[in-house]
């Protein structure tokens, strides 16, 4: 999509499909609806008396209005004026991308950044308005026969309206916001790959096609044989289940200043993605119902990739390293099976009571093996436990560490981006219930507190550095009739690490 800014100062001439004016529920207008309520002598305020409650999320479509050269101008409600925000804005520019691309309108222009709102800035509006835009446009169609589902034109263009001294801020944002889309887009794809397509060798195509397309990237896949020499025999023992060969993909972003000789570099912050292409459960077996959702189970490492696109067309002054421990989770004669124990790349041996509790022995291999980057921070992404829904629904991922500066760090990046998280306790209490008789740790805890547990399982190996963890087993996708990815917490990484840059 191609984003621009427009810098007319007379509204009313814009010649456009479509026009959003924001409007608050208390009769307020935007400097940009009452431009337009003036040209259109009053047709707005009009409107705004009988039909429009201007609720938040609501929009409404004015058609061919006299005095306003727009085709359409569509009110987009802001809620009380009192209760503006950030989140409210954002929502806003979604309602109107998706009102653009159910439309079938091809170019459109947005006002609503140019109103003031509180803690976010123009670039940070025009950001949101990029990155909605950009997302609302996705469509998967990699899998249907006919590959244009249908010609209708989606939505190509898309420009912000602001004054010519707003220009190069907007510009900045609106760059950030589209390689956030990009970004998210890039994990939604994968997420909603059927897992006979996105296996473990495919997340590493993708990983290298990343790497050629960007000079910032470079890729490395390795297989089996070099997984063994690491000894990952965490991650080893729930790949032997599957036909499919495992993966571990490193993707490295190196800021393109930071390759002249004499400069001191910044320690990396490195990401770590569940990437489970399929989740049957091995031995412990899942039941039948819906099971197809887990080839979401690898959304983690897409929510890397996509990190790593992003990060990548930005441009960031940050090094960013992305570690995806990859492989299937099924039954068979090789299979791990409960009771069986293994040995990790740290050396602490692990009681397998449950193979479906295979995330996290998959990640605690790669977040060792982070060890050797001595890194600022190690974040790793996984739908990691069901248990996260329950506790969470769909609304926030997850949020665990112990370092308190990163967690509000990664919490206030999620409002930013809109694309929250929410913090849940990970105290050493919680530790006694991974005690096995057998090893030196169990890999399940029990029923209560089940994401909780499975952090503290993760914690046991990420003594040498600040670390956190998202659990987005509840926002990586959505079930249903809108079943698809959602591309989080894409969001939330990049505006974490342009936050560091
Ligand atoms: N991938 C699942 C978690 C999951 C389940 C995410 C459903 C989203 C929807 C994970 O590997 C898993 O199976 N976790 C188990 C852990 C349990 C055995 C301790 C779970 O949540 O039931
Ligand atoms: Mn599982
Ligand atoms: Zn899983």
């Amino acid at each position: 999509m191609e984003f621009s800014t427009l810098t007319t100062a007379s509204l009313h001439q814009i010649k456009t499909a479509a026009l959003a004016v924001g409007v608050f529920a208390d009769g307020m207008l935007t400097p940009a609806a009452d431009v337009i309520d003036r040209a259109s002598h009053g047709a707005l305020r009009e409107v705004l008396k009988k039909e429009f409650l201007a609720k938040a999320g609501t929009h409404l479509a004015l058609r061919k209005l006299e005095g306003v050269s727009a085709n359409q101008v569509i009110l987009i409600g802001l809620g009380k004026q009192d209760a503006y925000n950030a989140s409210v804005h954002a929502k806003a520019e979604q309602v109107f991308a998706n009102f653009c691309v159910q439309a079938r309108i091809g170019e459109a222009v947005s006002t609503l950044a140019a109103t003031e709102c509180p803690a976010a800035g123009l670039a940070q509006r025009a950001q949101a308005a990029a990155a909605a835009a950009g997302q609302a446009a996705y469509r998967y169609d990699a899998t249907f026969s006919k590959r244009e589902r249908d010609d209708a034109p989606r939505l190509k263009k898309f420009a912000l309206s602001v004054t010519r001294a707003q220009a190069a801020e907007t510009q900045r944002g609106l760059r950030n916001g589209a390689a956030i889309a990009q970004g998210a887009n890039l994990a939604r794809e994968l997420g909603n790959l059927p897992a006979n397509v996105c296996t473990p060798t495919y997340l590493g195509d993708v990983a290298r096609k990343l790497a050629r397309e960007f000079k910032s990237l470079k890729a490395e896949v390795l297989e089996r044989k070099q997984i063994e020499a690491l000894k990952m025999g965490s991650f080893l023992s729930v790949a032997r289940g599957s036909y499919e060969p495992p993966a571990f993909i490193i993707l490295k972003h190196t800021p393109p200043g930071a390759k002249g000789a004499g400069k001191s570099r910044k320690a990396p912050i490195v990401l770590v993605g569940k990437g489970i292409t399929f989740d049957a459960g091995g031995i412990s077996l899942k039941p039948a119902a819906n099971m197809d959702e887990m080839k979401y189970d690898m959304c983690g490492a897409a929510s890397v990739l996509g990190t790593l696109r992003a990060v990548a067309e930005i441009g960031l002054e940050q090094e960013v390293i992305g570690l995806i421990p990859s492989c299937e989770n099924l039954p068979s004669g090789r299979a791990n099976k409960p009771g069986d124990v293994v040995t990790s790349m740290s050396g602490q041996t692990i009681e397998i009571l449950n193979t479906d509790a295979e995330g996290r022995l998959v990640l605690c291999d790669a977040l060792t093996y982070a060890e050797r980057y001595k890194p600022a921070a190690v974040i790793d992404i996984a739908t990691l436990t069901g248990a996260c829904i329950i506790a969470l629904g769909h609304v926030n991922s997850g949020l665990f560490s112990k370092d308190d500066a990163l967690a509000d760090s990664l919490l206030q990046a999620g409002r930013q981006a809109n694309d929250t998280a929410w913090r849940l306790p990970l105290e050493d209490a919680y530790q006694e219930q991974l005690q096995s008789n057998f090893a030196d740790i169990a890999n399940i805890g029990g029923r209560p507190a089940g994401s909780v547990t499975a952090a503290c399982f993760l914690s046991r190996f990420t003594g040498a550095y600040p670390w956190a963890h998202l659990d987005i087993a509840g926002t990586a996708w959505r079930s249903g009739k809108d079943k698809g990815g959602t591309g989080r917490p894409v969001p939330l990484l990049v505006q974490y690490l342009l936050n560091q840059a």
